[in-house]
């Protein structure tokens, strides 16, 4: 049997053992990087298996499995993987959106494959898919639900949950990433859209660069008023390329049609469109998160990455960082009764929900709204669902 190397065997890193202990598995694991051997796990390895040394980790040959999780130690171990001639497939979007660039350019310049797919989309095959549809063409837009944390805890609120209830259940199921702010602060969906830019657009971007809003930002009062209206709230994380060269890039709750392919997943559910002058729209979905379909991509890519496949065509590292700006609205906005309105816009126009008092803010609206919302005790969402 062939052998890989796992780096890392937490939720992701199990579910690869897993399938590469089930039967007809292609590949059997030499050994785990791991933090604490000690540490009582599924007994899915012989303990010799685990090392805390990445030296012994790495030694030998053949493909590398990346699912550490976080910017270092995993960038570099990366880069000695690839340095030592060995493809890699890895599912952490932190550190290919920050060191995607030099990544690739190893794994050119050694040419060996790198695999990104897990890294967006679990189990939707979007980076794949990317690479088909933007052939020879320019696509204008790109993005959608990408995170399965944030999704399941609006499915779970839209079921009747609390927030906190919801998130629980999805760190339970495994796909919440360990630090929940990751999830719904929007740094795991930025640094997937950093990462889709690169590829659809050519472009460098720095994820933290990209216009965050909090998923906090709304409430169930919020969705049940966007209900009422035929329209679904999602976390959208969504980069579009207007005429005018200029790239709008942000992460955000936005109420979309309920027909709207992109308001479709539930649950841990990702949804991903591709815009372009000759595709006109192309939506993927899928299951985007959980070890089983995120070691399906993984594996995926090793199977690729073994097969010597051209790496993906990557912003090289000297490619300067493109600042994007942030979409105006429109928006709307929940004050609670007796909150000033002064900070808002005055173009505003006024409604009642219950005891709260909503705004519907048109277009062209500076994206500072949602701070000055938030100091009023408020809840504010991008309106993306026909006209207010
Ligand atoms: N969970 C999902 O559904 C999902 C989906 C798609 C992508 N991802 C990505 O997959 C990656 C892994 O996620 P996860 O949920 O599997 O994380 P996790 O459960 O926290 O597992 C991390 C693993 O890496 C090991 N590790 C971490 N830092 C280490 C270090 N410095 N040295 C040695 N070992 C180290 C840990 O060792 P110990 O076991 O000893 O602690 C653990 O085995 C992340 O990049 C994540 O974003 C996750």
């Amino acid at each position: 049997m062939n052998e890989l190397t796992l780096l890392g065997l937490g939720v992701v890193g199990s579910g690869v053992a897993r399938a590469c202990d089930a039967p007809g598995a292609q590949w059997s694991v030499r050994h785990a990087l791991v933090r604490d051997t000690t540490r009582a796990r599924e007994a899915l390895l012989p303990p010799a298996c685990l090392t805390t040394d990445p030296a012994v980790a790495l030694a030998g040959d053949g493909p590398v499995v990346e699912v550490l999780g976080g910017e270092q130690p995993a960038a570099d171990l990366i880069a000695a993987a690839l340095g030592a001639g060995r493809p890699v497939a890895t599912a952490n979007k932190v550190a290919i959106a920050l060191h995607g660039p030099r990544l690739f350019a190893l794994a050119r310049e050694r040419g060996v494959g790198l695999g990104i797919e897990a890294c967006v989309g679990g189990g939707v095959p979007i980076i794949a898919a990317l690479r088909q549809l933007a052939g020879g063409q320019r696509l204008t837009a790109i993005g959608g639900v990408v995170n399965g944390t944030t999704n399941a805890i609006l499915s779970g609120i839209e079921a009747g949950q609390t927030y906190a209830e919801a998130l629980a259940d999805a760190q339970a199921a495994g796909f919440a990433e360990p630090d929940p702010s990751a999830d719904v602060d929007g740094h795991d969906p930025a640094a997937k859209l950093a990462i889709l830019v690169a590829l659809a657009f050519g472009i460098r971007l720095d994820p933290t660069a990209i216009s965050r809003r909090p998923l906090a930002d709304i409430s169930p009062a919020d969705l049940r008023w966007a209900a009422a209206r035929g329209a679904r709230v999602k976390y959208l994380a969504r980069a579009i390329r207007g005429e005018d060269g200029v790239l709008r890039a942000s992460v955000e709750p936005t109420a979309l049609p309920i027909a709207d392919p992109l308001a479709s997943p539930a649950g841990s559910g990702n949804a991903i469109r591709v815009e372009g002058p000759l595709i006109g729209a192309t939506t993927l979905t899928g299951p985007g998160a959980g070890p089983a379909p995120t070691a399906g991509a993984l594996l995926g890519d090793v199977a690729l990455a073994v097969a010597r496949r051209t790496p993906l065509d990557y912003p090289a590292p000297d490619a300067p960082f493109v600042t994007p700006a942030a979409p105006g609205g429109p928006w709307v906005a929940r004050l609670p009764a007796g909150a000033g309105s002064a900070s808002l816009p005055g173009d505003a126009r006024w409604e009642r929900d219950g005891d709260d008092q909503i705004a519907l803010i048109p277009v062209a609206t500076a994206p500072e709204l949602a701070p000055a919302v938030r100091a009023l005790g408020g809840t504010c969402f991008r309106w993306d669902a026909g006209s207010l």
